[in-house]
């Protein structure tokens, strides 16, 4: 439904670099926030999205790295590496806050995550592949970390100059 849609929050943006607050009252306003969350990365379209993303600084991000298939629509609160492979892995990656932009990043290749879940369960889970490169990108989110950081300066002043001129574009319509 599009009155979920949410907009997403384009690079440089101050509320991109904030740490976000632990979540630590499950609240029914947040469970619709992760739904409207879902709606918004499916629309974009996206595999991850995290609450910074749409201007709220609380530990939730929600994913679904399935392409073909059986959708597996995936909400975690206070989500937290627990523990990571010394092997790693390079995905070249974008990010919905610097639209059509990608570069290679590297990270370990699985990685061990605890999170709460909507009905406010423990969970714990081993996330390899895509599913490990894309939980790490959006943890990262919550610790006001973006892809770019990973990238040399420079890479990474020429990705934010675009970035800032197709937010500027957009704000023009
Ligand atoms: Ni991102």
């Amino acid at each position: 439904m599009k009155d979920m849609i949410k907009p997403i929050l384009i690079h440089p943006d101050p509320r991109l670099k904030k740490l976000c607050a632990p979540v630590t009252d499950l609240s029914d306003e947040l469970r619709k926030l992760a739904d409207d969350m879902l709606e918004t990365m499916y629309d974009a379209p996206g595999i991850g999205l995290a609450a910074p993303q749409v201007g709220v600084l609380n530990r939730l991000i929600v994913m679904d790295c399935i392409k073909e298939g059986t959708p597996e629509p995936t909400v975690m609160f206070n989500p937290e590496v627990l523990s990571s492979s010394d092997d790693e892995n390079v995905y070249e990656e974008g990010c919905l806050s610097i639209p059509e932009q990608f570069a290679d990043v590297t990270r370990p290749a699985s990685v061990r995550v605890g999170w709460i879940d909507m009905d406010g369960n423990p969970r714990e889970k081993d996330f390899d592949g895509l599913w490990a490169t894309c939980v790490q990108h959006e943890i990262d989110h919550l610790n006001g970390k973006l892809f770019i950081d990973y990238l040399k300066p420079m890479k990474r002043q020429m990705m934010t100059r675009k970035s800032q001129k197709m937010k500027r574009e957009r704000a023009r319509g």
